[in-house]
């Protein structure tokens, strides 16, 4: 399963990028514009920081298909080959997508609410799609159940196209994805966080530490190999 980044700080991306096996940066208008930051300057900086070969997704904000075909024409000019362009799962969004995939441009399917949004922008030719589940949780229905239908509908339809869960608020529910087998998850760095906080994981590798120095005095085993 693909691991992203769903932030657009700086300092928390570059962070998360040194610790782990991270495979890009997902960020939307609302996401930018918590930076309160010019986004072409925030999105070039993340660019940067996440190298050419992470997946860099930026959503086109133009309301009509003709504004979101320019938007993600520009996007990709400026963002080069690994970068996808968010679209909303809505009717001027799926006639987008379709004409974006005759033109080579990846897009992803975004503010996927119900399994048949997700089908539509798999038909129109979107390379992911992005539920989000804990929005569809807070209404009151079920957010990892609507993914798992959208995979087995992709499944039995033969739809070549990756889920991308979005909208997390806990580990449990990236863990219930992962164990389904979707493709893609995209999480805040505290939810990243959460898959390794644990006082019993912190405790062992305390123990480990302690039982060392007490034995040879070091920190490190470096330090004792001869
Ligand atoms: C990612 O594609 C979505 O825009 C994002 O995960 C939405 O998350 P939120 O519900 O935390 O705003």
């Amino acid at each position: 399963m693909e691991l992203y980044i769903d932030d657009a700080e700086i300092k928390t991306i570059s962070r998360l990028i040194d610790l782990y096996p991270i495979d890009g940066v997902t960020t939307n208008p609302s996401i930018l514009a918590r930076t309160g930051k010019d986004p072409a300057e925030v999105l070039q900086e993340i660019r940067d920081i996440i190298g050419e070969d992470r997946t860099l997704f930026i959503q086109a904000v133009a309301p009509d298909t003709e504004g979101i075909v320019e938007d993600a024409r520009k996007i990709s000019e400026v963002f080069g080959k690994n970068t996808i362009v968010k679209i909303a799962a809505v009717p001027e969004g799926f006639k987008a997508m379709s004409i974006l995939k005759k033109e080579g441009i990846r897009t992803c399917g975004t503010v996927v609410y119900t399994p048949l949004q997700a089908y539509l922008a798999a038909k129109a030719g979107a390379e992911y799609v992005a539920p989000y589940v804990n929005r569809i949780d807070n209404m009151g229905y079920e957010g990892v159940a609507t993914v798992k239908k959208i995979q087995d509908i992709f499944d039995s339809n033969g739809y070549d196209c990756k889920i991308l869960g979005a909208s997390f608020r806990n580990c449990n529910q990236v863990l219930e994805l992962c164990t389904y087998g979707i493709g893609a998850v995209t999480c805040s760095a505290d939810v990243i966080d959460s898959f390794v906080r644990n006082a019993a994981i912190d405790a062992a590798v305390k123990d480990f530490a302690d039982d060392f120095r007490k034995l040879t005095g070091k920190d490190s085993m470096r330090e004792v190999l001869k």
